[in-house]
């Protein structure tokens, strides 16, 4: 079946960047897959506008919560999975983020900056004067490190890792809800003073043709974090107050094909799965994980296999992985991009080819559990885009609606939301590489929303 795809959607573009200016969507960055004013466009345009009728707003895959922060603000109860511990600790943060005293974050977060500018100045002391010294006595710092964290160069240099161990002690002795936003706040400015950086894949800075970072002001750093969320959290309560106290809101983090919602009960989903575009989104925030002690040893492993789409990192020396799905033309493409480079055996089109019916598998699935969450009229928003795997274009979001309308789903709608450049992408270019379907520089990457009604 042949989809119409529209330009003009009514929606805002889905581009995430705006999210960085935005209160409480500003607190950490994630490869988020739309921008809040989109969400709000989207609440706007498929849930009516009578206040007095509340529904339910599901993020399968909530990231650090952009649909849920904005279906509290449009005055509707909101749930959400996501499977990442770091994501999901954030987008919990956010969301109670009305419950917590100012004052009472105010006073731990001036305390906080006493505290680290105390410790700071005795390790800048004694690092200028012996760069070799032993930094993580002070205060038995060494103990509170990550046992089975490893990186290819330090993560921290040792005066960093001496002041960002002491935060991370501070920080666990607070209550909740304070102790999550402190904890947020340390995730999400931790790569800024490490020997890493987001490009946006997490890579050395060396890696990356820039400096290592010997020593930084870790404190104040976290600090302005702190205080951008104090800010944001006395705007939330002032403007919303006991109306997004009054909301039903949770966030779960746990793998969305796990989820025990009630059948028909969700009147709107808004959300955006992985691309099948291979970020890694387990490894990339590895650091936050494994710092942060969110994370036990084999936990990684289970998280990448319990993922969607999984990764081609996962699957491709597996057994061969064939497609769960009938869709037409769908398992000569698969059986093409298999046919590639056998040469090269896993890294060749075979593991490719794993990961693509893997990713379209987990596609299906996800389908038939949308249907079964709808209530009846209810709509799902899906942004995603397409994929160019080795040279073969994947338009995702068709497959996804045809998919859908398999589980019994009506298409409504598949908007381009966003065209971008080929080469502008985050994959890697051994993902791409050999010409588009035969036809190099033609086919181009986009965003699409593909508009579902149950
Ligand atoms: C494109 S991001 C969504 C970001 C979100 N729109 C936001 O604004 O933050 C996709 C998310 O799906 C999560 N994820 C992957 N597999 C999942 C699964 N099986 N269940 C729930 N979440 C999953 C990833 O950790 C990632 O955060």
């Amino acid at each position: 079946m042949k989809y119409r795809t529209k330009l003009d959607s009514g929606l805002r573009d889905a581009a995430a960047s705006e999210n960085k200016s935005l209160p409480i969507h500003r607190w950490v960055p994630w490869i988020a897959g739309f921008s809040a004013q989109f969400v709000e466009d989207a609440i706007r345009k498929y849930l009516p506008a009578d206040r007095r009728a509340r529904h339910l707003i599901l993020d399968p895959f909530a990231g650090v919560g952009t649909t849920l922060i904005e279906g509290i603000k449009a005055g509707h109860g909101v749930v959400g999975y996501e499977i990442n511990p770091f994501a999901a600790l954030v987008a919990r943060a956010k969301i109670d983020c009305v419950e917590v005293s100012p004052s009472e974050l105010r006073a731990e977060v001036d305390a906080f900056r006493i505290a680290m500018q105390r410790l700071e100045s005795e390790v800048d002391k004694c690092y200028s004067a012996d760069p070799n010294a032993d930094l993580l006595t002070v205060e038995d710092l060494a103990k509170a490190r990550p046992e089975n964290f490893k990186s290819r160069i330090p993560f921290f240099s040792p005066p960093i890792e001496a002041k960002f161990l002491y935060a991370l002690i501070r920080t666990s002795a607070l209550l909740e809800p304070d102790r999550s936003l402190f904890r947020a706040a340390l995730g999400a400015t931790m790569v800024s003073y490490s020997n890493y950086t987001y490009e946006p894949s997490l890579a050395s800075r060396p890696g990356s043709g820039k400096a290592l970072i010997e020593n930084a002001a870790v404190g104040p750093t976290i600090c302005r974090k702190l205080e951008e969320m104090l800010t944001d959290i006395e705007w939330a309560r002032q403007t919303y107050g006991y109306n997004w106290l009054a909301q039903s809101r949770d966030i779960r983090q746990t793998s969305y094909f796990e989820a025990d919602l009630e059948e028909g009960s969700v009147s709107l989903v808004v959300t955006s799965p992985p691309y099948m575009n291979n970020y890694h989104y387990v490894r990339n925030t590895r650091p936050q994980l494994h710092w942060l002690g969110l994370i036990t040893n084999g936990g990684g492993n289970r998280l990448e296999r319990a993922s969607f789409g999984k990764f081609w990192q996962t699957v491709r020396q597996g057994e061969r992985v064939d497609l769960d799905v009938d869709l037409p033309g769908l398992a000569e493409s698969v059986g093409q991009l298999r046919a590639k480079h056998p040469e090269k055996r896993q890294y060749g089109g075979a593991g490719w080819a794993n990961y693509v019916a893997t990713y379209l598998n987990d596609s299906f699935r996800f389908t038939k559990s949308l249907r079964r969450h709808l209530a009846v009229g209810g709509h799902a928003v899906i942004v995603i885009g397409n994929s160019i795997i080795q040279g073969i274009e994947f338009p995702v979001d068709r497959l996804l609606a045809q998919m859908s309308e398999q589980n019994g789903l009506h298409v409504e709608d598949i908007h381009i939301v966003r065209t971008k450049r080929v080469g502008n992408s985050i994959i890697d270019s051994s993902v791409r590489n050999g010409d588009v379907n035969g036809h190099r520089g033609k086919t181009q990457l986009y965003d699409a929303a593909v508009v579902l009604r149950r």
